[in-house]
């Protein structure tokens, strides 16, 4: 029997067809042009086809594309100085994605107790609504029943409790604990914020039971809430941090960012990744940083979000029948929809703007960090007109 595709069919792909993009915007093989807010989930960090990226990327891939790990790889000795010289981290450990970066957390933390005589603390506190990613370890990490049936036994170790509860936090913690892991914004989740104290009250608690921080920040790090890092809001420091998305801007990249003490028991020998930290993927993250670290880009990010937010507050108070709620930080913003958030999805499309799905019936909206106030207001515009259509389209069928 054929399939009408040869691919797995593990996705629910929408029928589009993208042939190019320029900037925030992506054109379709018959030339219709879509603004896209969904920017590859949050990875499209500077937009599509970013002069200074594409530069970067030609004239790598003009002197070599692949040296494997057995040589000293010039990129990422400068990228990981670069990311140790702005955050807590000391070390860097290269991957080629989101989970494999996860992976690398949690391995760097259960050796961390491992090296110290401890093997039995493997246990990782993860939380409800979680996502980290679709390798075995990291759907026990995530804990989502939809993600784990069918592919055997959960991987042992991980134990989630509810977002933003810090006493059931305290009780999950006992003499095989080895460290907390947690987005500081959950993105598949429902674009749900741990508040300030919540992320101090779980550092405090690492503190006194000797546990490791981990921090996921792979969707909503790399200048997307206005900070670097999201956590900055929070005054934290985490111990570990897995990022990816962003950091590469549409290259497969990722990176364990960790500091001396909680990276000692990665030893030589005990982690390794074929392509992770390849030049090509070095080339294009040191270019992605040369533009977010450049002065005044983050208050770039900041500006257009309050753009963006005090829109979609206006829009939710004059479609209180379509928006219940706006969420989110900076250009990480949900809409938490009233319809089924399938119909608003649709009704978006429609306006050819484009944005991603997520749990608790909301829409995502993640806009490149390059997005103009212009660019947030037609955005804004077409959210409305696709608001009205789905409020005239529910009267419709209550008529
Ligand atoms: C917060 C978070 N962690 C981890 C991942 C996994 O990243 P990847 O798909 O690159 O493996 C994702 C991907 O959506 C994510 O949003």
């Amino acid at each position: 029997m054929s399939a009408t595709t040869p691919l797995y069919d593990t996705y629910l792909r929408a029928p589009l067809r993208f042939e190019r993009g320029e900037g925030v915007w992506l054109i379709a093989e018959d030339g219709t042009r879509y603004l896209d807010f969904a920017a590859g989930v949050a990875v499209n960090s500077l937009g599509h086809a970013h002069p200074h990226l594409v530069e970067a990327l030609k004239a790598q891939a003009d002197k070599v594309w692949h040296l494997s790990n057995l040589y000293e790889v010039p990129g990422q000795e400068s990228l990981a100085r670069r990311l140790t010289q702005v955050t807590f981290a000391d070390r860097v450990f290269f991957t080629n994605s989101g989970a494999e970066a996860l992976e690398c957390a949690i391995k760097t933390a259960r050796r961390y107790h491992f090296a110290k005589g401890h093997p039995e603390k493997f246990h990782v506190i993860t939380f409800e609504g979680a996502f980290h990613g679709r390798t075995i370890a990291t759907i026990a990490a995530g804990g989502q029943q939809k993600y784990i049936e069918g592919f055997g036994p959960k991987a042992p170790g991980f134990y989630q409790v509810p977002f933003g509860d810090i006493a059931a936090v305290r009780n999950a913690i006992n003499d095989e604990t080895a460290a907390i892991l947690i987005e500081p914004i959950q993105g598949e989740g429902g674009i749900r914020l741990a508040s300030k104290e919540f992320l101090q009250e779980l550092r405090a608690l690492c503190d006194e039971f000797g546990l490791l921080l981990i921090l996921d920040e792979v969707q909503c790090g790399v200048g997307r809430t206005g900070k670097l890092f999201a956590h900055e809001w929070a005054g934290i420091r985490p111990d570990i941090m897995a990022v990816a998305k962003g950091i590469g801007g549409g290259f497969p990249l990722g990176a364990c960012l960790a500091t001396d003490a909680a990276a000692a028991g990665m030893v030589a020998g005990t982690h390794g990744s074929t392509y992770g930290g390849n030049p090509l993927a070095m080339a294009v993250g040191n270019a992605v940083l040369d533009v977010i670290l450049a002065d005044g880009f983050l208050e770039h990010v900041r500006d257009v979000a309050l753009v963006f937010r005090q829109g979609l507050a206006s829009l939710k108070d004059r479609f209180p029948d379509v928006i219940e709620e706006i969420r989110g930080d900076g250009l990480m913003l949900g809409i938490k929809a009233k319809v089924p958030s399938t119909d608003l999805l649709a009704a978006i499309r429609a306006e050819r703007l484009l944005a991603v799905p997520a749990g608790e019936n909301v829409l995502r909206l993640l806009p490149p960090l390059i997005t103009t106030a212009a660019e947030a207001r037609e955005g804004l515009a077409r959210l409305e007109r696709a608001a009205e259509a789905v409020r005239s389209k529910s009267g419709d069928a209550a008529a």
